[in-house]
């Protein structure tokens, strides 16, 4: 059985709403909060207080609001920034401060035109000055995935030593690959002695696909936390699919993983996230797209029909999805053909369904995909 547990980070409000388009006001982040604690997430990320006043507004009323999860608000490593998340956080049961600043030698030349050192110390100092505030501190290392190893670890080292909590190692551009995640993971695990003192926190964007592989990549060599969005939303191409995440530990018990995500939420979850944020999901995404149990080619269908294990690695009702589709197009076979027909009340011999099949063809060559009314006029054709 599984036995280790991951904390689900939920940063749909935060990174997930910096997409142009999808900007939340107080009252959809609150209810898009409560669905996601319902959910079952460990940490809401409720917002960037300082940006914004209506951003410090939604913080205040989700803290306010939140029962169980954790309410954490985003600030760089500034003073200001940090007293006023310490300040919309005042009535979170749980209040987390997340604070920090970008470690790779590209942050620290280009946007802050400092030094290694002079970094390292700023980065100890937010840390210190948010302790003031809460107990719960997550400090995150922007551009980790470029940062090299042995900076990053004395910079990972002297923050937990400042009392951090949580270590995050955001990918921030989107840029390791699956191998290079992990071992970085493993040697701040092998090279910061303190480090058991800290949860190491997963923080994957997905430039070229990989969030998600990242994410299982981090927790298989020691991270204990993954920082997610419904549907994927985040930055450019977006941060580590929640739902993708939760299913992969789920299905595979062996990595030892559980999550207290309740699955049969994920799919209802994710269409309240794509209306509120007016941002569609993709077909062809994995658990929540329109297609991810949908089966159109005939060697498909014939093996579902027979057993649905033979392509489906999900049981639909796991997730909340609708269920498993058949669709009818030019590619799918007589098996699939005479189950829809027998779904909308007709029974047809095999020999029947043979000769109705070459018509189905003729109609299915016509269209991207044969309907109910097209079938009931195939039945009428044969009566
Ligand atoms: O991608 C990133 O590095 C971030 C940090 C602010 C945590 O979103
Ligand atoms: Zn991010």
């Amino acid at each position: 059985m599984p036995d280790q547990k991951i904390f689900i980070f939920d940063t749909t409000l935060r990174d997930g709403e910096q997409v142009p388009g999808c900007k939340l006001n107080t009252k959809e982040k609150i209810e898009l909060a409560l669905q996601l604690e319902a959910l079952g997430v460990d940490i809401i990320e409720a917002g960037f207080p300082i940006s914004s006043p209506g951003d410090f507004h939604s913080v205040e009323e989700i803290s306010r609001i939140i029962k169980n999860a954790s309410v954490c608000g985003l600030s760089r490593a500034v003073q200001k920034d940090i007293e006023t998340a310490a300040q919309a956080l005042k009535h979170a049961r749980r209040p987390r401060i997340h604070t920090g600043i970008g470690t790779s030698d590209s942050h620290i030349k280009s946007k802050f035109n400092s030094t290694r050192e002079e970094i390292l110390t700023r980065a100890v100092q937010a840390v210190k000055w948010a302790k003031n505030f809460v107990d719960d501190v997550e400090f995150y290392a922007e551009d980790a995935g470029r940062t090299q190893n042995d900076y990053l670890a004395r910079v990972i080292e002297a923050v937990i030593a400042a009392g951090a909590t949580v270590v995050n190692i955001p990918d921030t551009t989107g840029y390791c690959l699956p191998d290079q995640y992990g071992e970085k993971i493993a040697y701040l695990v092998n090279n910061v002695p303190n480090i058991d003192k800290a949860v190491i926190s997963c923080h994957c964007h997905n430039d070229l696909g990989l969030a998600t592989a990242n994410s299982i990549a981090g927790i298989r060599n020691g991270a204990r936390q993954i920082e997610c969005t419904i549907n994927g939303l985040g930055e450019r191409a977006g941060n580590t699919s929640l739902e993708e995440v939760v299913m992969v530990i789920k299905q595979h018990k062996d990595l030892g993983f559980y999550t207290g995500i309740n699955t049969k939420a994920l799919n209802p979850m994710s269409q309240l996230v794509s209306d509120t944020m007016r941002m569609p999901v993709q077909p062809n995404k994995a658990i929540v797209g329109a297609n991810a149990f949908s089966h159109s080619s005939g060697i498909h269908q014939d093996g579902f029909l027979k057993d649905a294990s033979t392509y489906e690695i999900i049981n639909p009702e796991e997730v909340g999805a609708e269920g498993s589709k058949i669709v009818l197009t030019a590619r799918s076979g007589r098996s699939a053909l005479a189950f829809r027909l027998h779904k909308i009340g007709y029974s047809f011999t095999r020999n029947d369904i043979d000769t109705l099949y070459e018509r189905f063809l003729q109609v299915a060559d016509t269209k991207k995909e044969v309907m109910e009314n097209d079938l009931h006029e195939l039945a009428k054709t044969y009566q």
